[in-house]
């Protein structure tokens, strides 16, 4: 027997319900890219289609750096002062109070923060630390969900249940129910709110149930506390307006509410790869900080030492030279612009192509959602069947809850889309 047999029990693992999809697209491109130009599959109407995954597409469906992190990047890579030593393992100290103010403004919150691994570093590391020290065992998310949610949950050792949220045939919040449920939530539950930009529905609470929600935690905070813990991933893409974004999470901190957030900067500054994140974790005093940072610092320490230079150097810039702050602004804009488009564009699309179907069974199908939905994925409401065979017939890539990327759509492929989505309901039925 070889001595390398001992790794031999390990078991296969379930593909990522995100990036299992986006393997199988790559192949399905490769297979349509070695197709002879001669074979009719081989033509433009053919080629696989990506609306999987929720990182920005410009309009020829190519990846976008943000005008100002490239004016930033040719800066720094002049400064005879870059240097690429270790950062503290809290991060960088310039990043911290920048984050800050990004996420609670111009008044000084008492908060432990920490530069970590983006949005799902900060979930991570947030969840470990409600864990290992404080009294949580439970941790409930919206359902539906971002599905490493639970995975970070478990991971960390928490169980992980959900609250209900969608109702995929009415398109709309369950709100009566979600209350309900929260009210019922065992004390010291860590409740997993959406910032803003719900991924995957697109449809966020209003303000005024923003105010419902933080009066039932309020009222429960001295008998049966829950913990707001707020995913933060698209701030500026809900309303095109980063204050605006944040105003749940204002709203609970200004209720002295034990708030928690995950705050990445992966979509809001495309920086998806430099892994550039905050933890932020309200405390009631100065010396609470301290306790708190010195134990996420042990955390970090043992798990990857401290965090990456360049996306926290990038977004510090950005944040704190009102030039270019101004000019992030522009560029969240454009960003927020094309998706908006990109919706109407969509829409128009179904309407035209359900009409055009001529059959009888799709002619009252109501899309106002997908221009009502807010963010970078519209939940279009196609079933599980329905999005397998958009990826089997018509080579449109899909996660099977319906979920699409409105970033990568563009003029070139919407239309397509459309068709196929339609094409898809009538032949499942
Ligand atoms: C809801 C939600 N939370 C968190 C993240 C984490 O993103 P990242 O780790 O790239 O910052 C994502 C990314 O898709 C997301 O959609």
């Amino acid at each position: 027997m070889s001595a390398l047999s001992v790794f031999d029990k390990v078991e296969q693992g379930p593909p990522d319900a995100v990036f299992g999809i986006v393997d199988r697209f790559n192949k399905a491109t490769a297979e349509w890219k070695a197709l002879p130009t001669s074979d009719p599959k081989a033509a433009d109407e053919f080629k696989p289609i990506n609306i999987i995954v929720g990182a920005y597409r410009d309009e020829n469906g190519k990846p976008w750096v943000l005008p100002t992190v490239r004016q930033i990047e040719k800066e720094m890579a002049e400064d005879p002062a870059l240097e690429h030593e270790y950062l503290p393992i809290t991060g960088l100290k310039t990043f911290i109070p920048a984050a800050q103010k990004l996420m609670f403004g111009e008044e000084k919150p008492t908060f432990a923060s920490v530069q970590v691994l983006s949005g799902t570093g900060a979930i991570y590391t947030g969840f470990s630390f409600l864990k290992n020290h404080v009294n949580c065992t439970k941790v409930i998310g919206p359902t539906p969900t971002w599905p490493n949610h639970p995975s970070c949950a478990k991971t960390a050792g928490l169980e992980y249940g959900s609250y209900p949220y969608y109702d995929n045939a009415k398109n709309s919040i369950v709100w009566d129910q979600l209350i309900e449920s929260l009210e019922k939530a065992e004390a010291n539950t860590v409740v997993l709110l959406h910032a803003c930009a719900h991924n995957p529905t697109g449809m966020d609470p209003t303000n005024a149930q923003w105010e419902q929600l933080a009066d039932l935690f309020t009222k429960r905070a001295t008998t049966s506390p829950l913990i707001p813990f707020f995913d933060c991933a698209y701030q500026g893409y809900a309303s095109g307006d980063v204050e605006k974004d944040a105003f749940a999470v204002r709203l609970f901190t200004s209720r002295g509410l034990p708030v928690i957030v995950a705050h990445s900067f992966s979509k809001s500054m495309g920086l998806y790869g430099e892994r550039c994140g905050c933890l932020h974790i309200a405390c009631s005093s100065a010396d609470a900080v301290k306790r708190v940072t010195s134990q996420l610092s042990i955390f970090i320490r043992a798990t990857y030492s401290n965090p990456p230079g360049h996306g926290a150097k990038i977004a510090t810039k950005l944040l704190s030279e009102p030039a270019k702050y101004d000019s992030w602004l522009k560029d969240l804009n454009v960003m927020t612009a094309r998706l908006h488009a990109m919706r109407t564009k969509l829409r128009e699309g179904l309407e035209k192509a359900q009409k055009e179907s001529g059959a009888a069974s799709v002619q009252n199908r109501d899309w106002t959602h997908i221009t009502t939905q807010t963010g970078m994925f519209s939940f279009t409401g196609l079933t599980k069947d329905e999005c397998a065979y958009m990826e089997k017939e018509h080579k449109v890539f899909l996660t099977p809850n319906g979920r699409i990327s409105i970033a990568g759509l563009n003029d070139s492929n919407v239309e397509r889309v459309a068709k196929c989505m339609i094409d898809s309901i009538i032949k499942c039925q």
